[in-house]
């Protein structure tokens, strides 16, 4: 088979992404593949828009069931995202033979045991690169360059959106909602966006991490998840003068508890030493940072979003199927880095076993004993700190008041809180944000 005829489902910013490297990379890639890659056809939901590329040449439909069913397409891929009908659409594709590459990393957190054995029964492959980190071939890294390794723990900065948000937040002390609408104009943001901000597009990135990394099936609903909507201006400039930014993090670790294995899978804001890896990658960079127990710390880094660099990994994915598309060498790894027989179903660490420092934010009538009565809460949780700031000082209004905690575990942190909230000097408006040292 020395042609490779593709269909892609949607030609939003990523199709057309694809749809460009497909046509302008052509002989680059038939160079590498010794085979050349072939859009036949597309589906849009609007075809007779000017797509600004010259699609002459490519069969145009409304229908995405014209590709998933078509005769002359070996390889289907699916840039329509969500749910549903993205997940149908997938399944037709697989069922009727062809290979899929997909960017939808909702659609693989939430449907991927379902779709891995349809692709595994019909002897066809599916991919999905560019569901995490974008443009960074992350997954390839994890599920063969680190096969080698048990993984001790992912942290990612997976959100091109929320990074872009706090950088300019940050950097420009820009308002957030005008934020959000440049990163939508940028291609960036989800359609919905509340599943950036609000952590959800994180979540499901980080339970396909988890998973490949601990053999495990995905769990996207267990993932504790907390976005950035809450986090002001205030806080990111609080947070600076400790030392720390604020990162959206993706954190996944493996635990034996009592000769059980679980999987902590959590997102949340998170306070990074500046001093840190993860606090230099800003705009819509991503990282993720994944540690083994033979290759100790790796970082990879690049664009988590936009056009360009997600249609980048895309389109490697078509590459290293092509490759095997004609029952060449089968050197394509599993779709989880895992045989699917060696998957296993383990538990979530419940939130309130997870251990973390914290950084709590209180606003308290300014008097004498507040901090102190503070303390003697967390002190009776056996709760120890790092630091106590107190922000401004004012007669009428509450002012804040920062403490940063050692190690504990969130059920403890949230024992002490029930309690300190109740105090007659202490307001309800308490924020509390996790906070990583990686060591630092
Ligand atoms: N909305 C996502 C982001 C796109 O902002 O990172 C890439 O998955």
């Amino acid at each position: 088979m020395n042609e490779i005829r593709v269909g892609i489902l949607g030609l939003g910013t990523i199709g057309l992404g694809a749809a460009r490297i497909l046509i302008e990379q052509q002989t680059l890639m038939a160079r590498r593949l010794g085979k050349t890659l072939r859009l036949v056809t597309a589906a849009d939901r609007n075809v007779n828009r000017d797509f600004g590329l010259d699609l002459s040449g490519v069969r145009l439909t409304d229908d995405a069931n014209d590709v998933v069913t078509a005769d002359d397409v070996d390889l289907v891929i699916e840039l329509i995202g969500g749910y549903e009908p993205a997940r149908t659409f997938v399944a037709t594709a697989l069922e009727h033979g062809k290979h899929v590459v997909t960017a939808n990393k909702a659609l693989i957190a939430k449907h991927g045991e379902e779709l891995f054995p349809l692709a595994e029964k019909h002897g066809v492959a599916i991919a999905f690169e560019a569901a995490v980190g974008g443009g960074i071939p992350c997954l390839k890294a994890l599920r063969e360059g680190l096969a080698s390794n048990s993984v001790e723990s992912v942290y990612g900065i997976l959100n091109g959106t929320c990074n872009f948000i706090l950088t300019k937040m940050e950097n420009e002390g820009a308002d957030y909602a005008d934020v959000l609408k440049e990163a939508q104009a940028l291609g960036y943001a989800e359609a919905d966006p509340s599943f950036d901000v609000e952590g959800i597009d994180t979540a499901h990135k980080l339970s396909i991490l988890a998973s490949m990394s601990f053999g495990s099936k995905i769990n996207f609903d267990d993932v504790f998840t907390e976005g950035i909507s809450k986090i002001s201006a205030a806080d990111i400039s609080a947070v600076a003068e400790l030392g720390y930014r604020i990162k959206l993090l993706g954190i996944a670790k493996p635990h034996t508890i009592d000769g059980e294995k679980k999987v902590e899978m959590r997102v949340h804001p998170t306070l990074v030493p500046l001093s840190a890896q993860l606090a230099q990658v800003s705009d819509s960079y991503n990282a993720v940072m994944i540690s083994g127990d033979f290759v100790e710390h790796t970082v990879y880094t690049g664009r988590g979003a936009g056009e360009r660099p997600t249609a980048s990994a895309v389109i490697a994915d078509v590459m290293d199927i092509a490759r095997i598309a004609d029952g060449g060498v089968k050197y394509l790894a599993p779709p989880m880095g895992y045989v699917s027989s060696e998957r296993q179903d383990l538990k979530t660490l419940p939130m309130s076993d997870v251990q973390s420092e914290y950084y709590l934010r209180f606003m308290v009538k300014d008097e004498s004993g507040v901090i102190a009565a503070i303390s003697a809460v967390l002190a009776d949780h056996q709760i120890s700190l790092e630091a106590v700031l107190q922000k401004e000082r004012h007669a009428t209004h509450a002012v804040p008041v920062i403490m940063l905690t050692h190690g504990t575990t969130e059920g403890n942190l949230q024992a002490a809180m029930s309690r300190i909230i109740t105090l007659p000097s202490v307001q309800e408006d308490v924020l509390i944000l996790r906070k990583e040292s990686f060591g630092v």
